[in-house]
């Protein structure tokens, strides 16, 4: 029922997050701890390094938004923990803890599928204002997952494409690097691209007006370190560095919005373009996917940021529409490293 409340937990990269959401999508307490100071000297996240961070940082959050939303235990409906897919050491602390807490309060325990959370966002009551309605075209553009999706109901979604080669947010983070900025380099990039002439370099578009909606961004990225590298020691002008980065973002933008249109052509049942994951923080990214949608009569709908990138409320979400069909997992359940759709 609406009132039913649902405890949230995320741990499967480098964020740790924990959520306190109510069935009619009231958002009770929420936190989310990144953990970019500790993976930041080794330049991507250290998998050991995450699954500690999660261990130390997991049980307080949880405390702390229980605490917040005001919500005994015994008042929960359920326990939801992300478990998969991910990485395993980060994803076996959350969906341990969640279970420890599941067996603890004698309540029900949802493993969540984060992508399935990620792509359930859109239909999150309240949060988005034009809410999204069944099916939906998702673009899932993060650092670790870049797909389009066929989203037809909770627990019905097809893949229609995905990247041959590096995630998006990979494609920024490393074309980061190569022009000398910190990781994680997609915000660094977008910063330096404002100041850069977008038409200046000649890049790729790799699989750009190809049939179907897979991705695919190495070449891209190649052609960035070409371009870098005739100037020794990264010696690159100021000028050519933000050229650069505006001529790169122009590429991926373009190539984004080329996919979407295949993949819509590929749904034409779609009623909206979902994006979601770190990338949808982009502007260009956003602007030309808008563009993408108004061209169909169809709205953008992109969450805000911060449930765009990993948090826990999404987890939660997805925990609440899995108990409502009554879906609960049993303690046994393992968490998986890859758990397609
Ligand atoms: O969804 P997310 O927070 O985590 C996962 O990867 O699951 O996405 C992080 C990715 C990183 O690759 C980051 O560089 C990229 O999203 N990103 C951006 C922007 N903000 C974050 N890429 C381009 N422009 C941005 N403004
Ligand atoms: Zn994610």
């Amino acid at each position: 029922e609406a009132s039913a409340v649902v405890l949230g937990l995320e741990s499967s990269c480098d964020e740790t997050a924990a959520a306190v959401l109510r069935a009619d999508g009231r958002i009770l307490a929420e936190a989310v701890l990144s953990q970019l100071q500790e993976h930041s000297p080794y330049g991507g996240v250290v998998p050991e390094i995450a699954a500690r961070a999660h261990l130390e940082h997991l049980p307080r959050l949880a405390a702390q938004v229980m605490a917040e939303a005001g919500v005994a235990w015994p008042g929960l409906a359920g326990i939801a923990a992300t478990s998969g897919p991910g990485l395993i050491g980060g994803l076996i602390v959350g969906a341990s803890f969640g279970k420890g807490l599941a067996i603890a309060h004698g309540l029900p325990f949802v493993a969540v599928n984060h992508l399935e959370a990620h792509a359930l966002t859109a239909t999150l009551p309240g949060v988005v204002p034009e809410g999204a309605r069944f099916p939906y075209l998702l673009l899932l553009l993060s650092g670790g997952h870049c797909q389009c999706v066929a989203v037809e109901g909770v627990g019905r979604y097809r893949r229609l494409g995905t990247t041959l080669d590096d995630a998006v947010g990979e494609a920024f983070d490393k074309t980061a690097k190569l022009l000398g900025l910190p990781w994680p380099g997609g915000p660094a990039l977008e910063r330096l691209a404002t100041e850069g002439d977008a038409a200046r370099f000649k890049l790729p578009r790799p699989l750009y007006g190809r049939v179907g909606c897979d991705f695919s961004f190495s070449g891209l990225k190649t052609a960035v370190a070409h371009a870098v590298g005739k100037h020794p020691a990264g010696a690159l002008p100021a000028q050519d560095r933000a050229d650069l980065a505006a001529s790169f973002q122009a590429a991926v933008a373009a190539v984004l919005a080329d996919r979407a249109r295949h993949a819509l052509d590929m749904l034409p049942a779609a009623t909206a373009l979902v994006v979601a994951g770190g990338v949808a923080a982009n502007a260009a990214v956003r602007q030309a996917l808008a563009g993408v949608a108004a061209e169909r009569g169809l709205a953008l709908v992109a969450p805000p940021v911060r449930l765009c990138t990993d948090n826990a409320v999404m987890v939660a979400w997805a925990g609440i529409e899995r108990l409502r069909r009554g879906l609960t997992d049993p303690l046994g359940h393992a968490p998986r490293p890859r758990w397609p759709l």
